[in-house]
């Protein structure tokens, strides 16, 4: 498979692996309700590795938004990836692109690791949705290629763009784009989509029943007429008989062949045109690039069930989540939003303003309730010694600990110190109260069960010999020095 190569690639290729792992701590001044929807203000990057011990492969839609790269914008590239190569060129102004060559090769470096994460939150059944143009829409496909996988390439949708008139008549070097794209991948054969309709608006006209091939069992008499030659009849002769006993299917008043029209319905299936539908929304006066609410329910709508988790991690205004919570409104649902913005101004002042109004009603807006938690990115687990943080709490930890191990959450509910959840046969224990003071010996043999199966133990020492953890069939693993960095 051709793969894309850029200036730096090497350095984030596995960058995602070196973020450290920070804790989420609540604003409950921006916070609104008790619901499980968030708001996290940071670095995506960052959010999202801290998001992985709660939600990987949980996540059923993903919908991002990110710089377009146009050479108007300011977006910041600053991963602090300690490759020389990168750092060559951080410092630079990112410029036009005859200007500055890198501008596409820093915007390639800040989505490569931030994809990598995405791909890992996604479900084994879910979907990600990237709205982008023509700037980097080829780049991004072949990034995508390469961490969803070729073959989890769905669709491109097109939506409409706010028009520019052109205003040479005459010889231009092209013409102005008249679409944006929203570039769709699957997770794998598992997901599957609820194709998207939209109102019906004109009246159904009359069309020709034949179609070009040849198929014999659609080559019947029908109102003495046979198909024309190298054609067929559109259905099959029992269809057919179906539609005339409608009055959908008759001969043309003049020609005397047949003509159809399809059943009135108010709505018809779509395809990828999208051009129906404005692909910038107006309701909060975002200048960065506020999307239609409208846009964000199609998408939402075709892969979410009623009570599934929605992500954006590049969330400026909120659209997402406004959408999200108008869906739950319209039919009932509960789903959830997590949504990450990192602009100070932009996520406290404008994503969480606009959710709290959508969820307590705003101007001719019934509220739609459902509010969110607004987190900060907190300290990180391990300091720079490499030692678990000071603010570190016992679920902290066991949630990183079994994440680590196993790639699966938590679960709080079955948790039972120092047991802290069992997967694939093994059974996790964590002995961790005061720091550096957590021994595993004799006594604390007699907190675990006596049941055969294998057992993971950290603590920061164990004093037990080999042989009699063999014997019970358990691990001892030292914390810090054992604890998986992710
Ligand atoms: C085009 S806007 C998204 C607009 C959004 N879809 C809406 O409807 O309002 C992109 C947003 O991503 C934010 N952003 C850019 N880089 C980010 C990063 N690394 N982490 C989190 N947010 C980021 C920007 O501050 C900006 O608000």
């Amino acid at each position: 498979m051709p793969t894309l190569d850029w200036i730096g690639k090497q350095a984030v290729v596995n960058h995602d692996k070196d973020v450290p792992f920070r804790l989420l701590k609540q604003d409950p001044k921006l916070s609104v309700g008790d619901s499980q929807n968030l708001i996290i203000k940071g670095d995506n990057l960052e959010a999202l590795k801290a998001l992985m011990p709660y939600y990987v492969g949980k996540v059923k839609c993903i919908y991002i938004d990110p710089p377009y790269n146009t050479g108007n914008e300011k977006w910041k590239y600053n991963d602090n990836v300690n490759s020389p190569q990168i750092k060559s060129w951080l410092g630079k102004v990112v410029g036009m692109a005859g200007e500055d060559l890198s501008r596409d090769d820093k915007w390639l470096c800040m989505m490569y690791p931030r994809l990598k994460l995405l791909h890992e939150l996604l479900a084994e059944d879910g979907a990600i949705f990237v709205s982008i143009d023509y700037n980097e829409e080829a780049n991004l496909r072949l990034l995508l290629d390469e961490v969803f996988g070729r073959e989890n390439y769905r669709n491109t949708f097109i939506v409409s763009r706010v028009k520019k008139n052109i205003r040479e008549r005459e010889r231009v070097k092209a013409l102005n784009f008249g679409h944006n794209s929203v570039v769709f991948y699957g997770k794998s054969d598992r997901t599957l989509i609820k194709p998207p309709t939209r109102k019906q608006d004109k009246k159904q006209r009359w069309h020709a029943f034949d179609a070009p091939g040849i198929r014999p069992t659609m080559e019947y008499d029908l109102f003495g007429h046979r198909p024309p030659k190298g054609r067929h009849w559109m259905y099959s002769e029992e269809r057919a008989k179906d539609l005339i006993s409608k009055k959908l299917l008759q001969p043309n008043p003049k020609s005397g062949k047949p003509q159809y029209r399809l059943e009135e319905s108010s709505e018809t299936l779509l395809d990828t045109n999208w051009t129906d539908l404005q692909e910038a929304g107006f309701d909060w006066n975002f200048a960065n690039g506020e999307k239609n609410v409208e846009l964000m329910k199609r998408i939402i709508g075709m892969i979410c069930g009623k009570c599934d988790l929605v992500l954006d991690s590049f969330a400026g205004s909120g659209t997402t989540g406004h959408a999200t919570l108008q869906m739950n409104k319209e039919d009932g649902g509960t789903r959830k939003f997590v949504l990450v913005e990192m602009e100070s101004d932009i996520a406290e002042r404008i994503s969480a303003a606009r959710l709290k109004s959508v969820s307590q009603g705003w101007g001719k807006y019934e509220p739609t309730g459902g509010g969110f938690q607004f987190m900060r990115l907190d300290t990180t687990l391990f300091d720079k010694d490499g030692k678990i943080s000071e603010p570190v709490t016992y679920l902290d930890l066991a949630r990183y600990v079994f994440f680590t191990e196993t790639q699966r959450d938590l679960d709080e509910k079955k948790m039972k110190k120092p047991y802290i959840g069992e997967c694939d046969e093994t059974e996790y224990f964590l002995f961790f109260t005061e720091k550096g003071k957590n021994t595993f010996a004799r006594e604390g043999l007699k907190k675990l069960p006596k049941n055969g199966t294998r057992k993971v133990v950290y603590a920061d020492r164990c004093l037990l010999s080999e042989e009699t953890l063999r014997n019970l069939n358990i691990v001892f693993k030292q914390i810090p020095y054992q604890v998986k960095l992710y």
